[in-house]
């Protein structure tokens, strides 16, 4: 049986010399790894997605949901989630009273977490996770959005947005607000912030736009 102690493993270990090769192999090995986590697990149905468009996953903080409920406080009727996660804002949303509560995500695995959760939460079949592109789906039906999505991403989304929701539609925004728009209210501090921005409000304030010429 080999008796080595740690001191002489240790200093057995620290004498060992990896050489350049041995270093390359390390950092190849390294590189493929992060890569493999990336493409496997953090951004698996991006593929179609044009890099500057893609946003990771990083999950709305208990203040975040907080806030962004706050900001929805007296809206009715549906809320849609871009870019929805785990589903956390999607599922919270429907418990006070928005339905349908439907969330849009790219990711496959996040898909079938926030499914998971429904499911745990007792909501299953009451809310809704598409695994659909947002840049795709049609929002002119939409009365509630919330995104939380990087800023880059949110300078190209209010296009979108004000081309396709009606006019009595609300978004909030979390952790990022819109860069252009103005918000007509917003909740909390630091990082858990989210911003309120109504449609109509948004249209008024365009000069020489309304909502027909920013729809052809
Ligand atoms: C910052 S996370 C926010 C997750 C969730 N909304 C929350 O507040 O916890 C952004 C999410 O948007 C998703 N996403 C990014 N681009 C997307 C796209 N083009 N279509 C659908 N989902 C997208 C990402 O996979 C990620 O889960």
């Amino acid at each position: 049986m080999d008796t080595d102690s740690p001191d002489e493993l240790l200093s057995e270990f620290r004498e060992r010399r990896l050489g350049v090769w041995g270093v390359l192999q390390v950092t190849a090995g390294t590189g493929l790894a992060v890569y493999g986590m990336w493409a496997g697990i953090l951004m698996p149905g991006f593929r179609k997605v044009p890099l500057k468009l893609q946003v990771p996953y990083l999950p709305a903080s208990r203040a975040q949901v907080r806030n962004v409920m706050t900001l929805l406080h007296g809206r009715s009727g549906g809320v849609a989630d871009l870019g929805s996660g785990d589903g956390r804002i999607v599922l919270e949303a429907y418990k006070t009273g928005f339905s349908p509560a439907i969330g849009y995500e790219l990711n496959p695995w996040l898909v079938r977490l926030a499914n998971f959760h429904a499911w745990r939460a007792g909501y299953s079949g009451k809310v809704f996770y598409r695994r659909e592109d947002l840049w795709k789906v049609d929002l002119s039906g939409c009365k509630n959005v919330t995104v939380f999505l990087a800023p880059s991403v949110l300078t190209l989304l209010q296009e979108k947005l004000l081309a396709e929701l009606p006019d009595d539609a609300l978004v909030v925004a979390g952790r990022f607000p819109f860069r252009d728009w103005t918000p007509f209210r917003v909740e909390g501090e630091g990082v858990d912030r989210a911003w309120a921005y109504n449609m109509q409000a948004l249209r008024q304030h365009i000069p020489g736009e309304d909502k027909n010429s920013l729809q052809s």
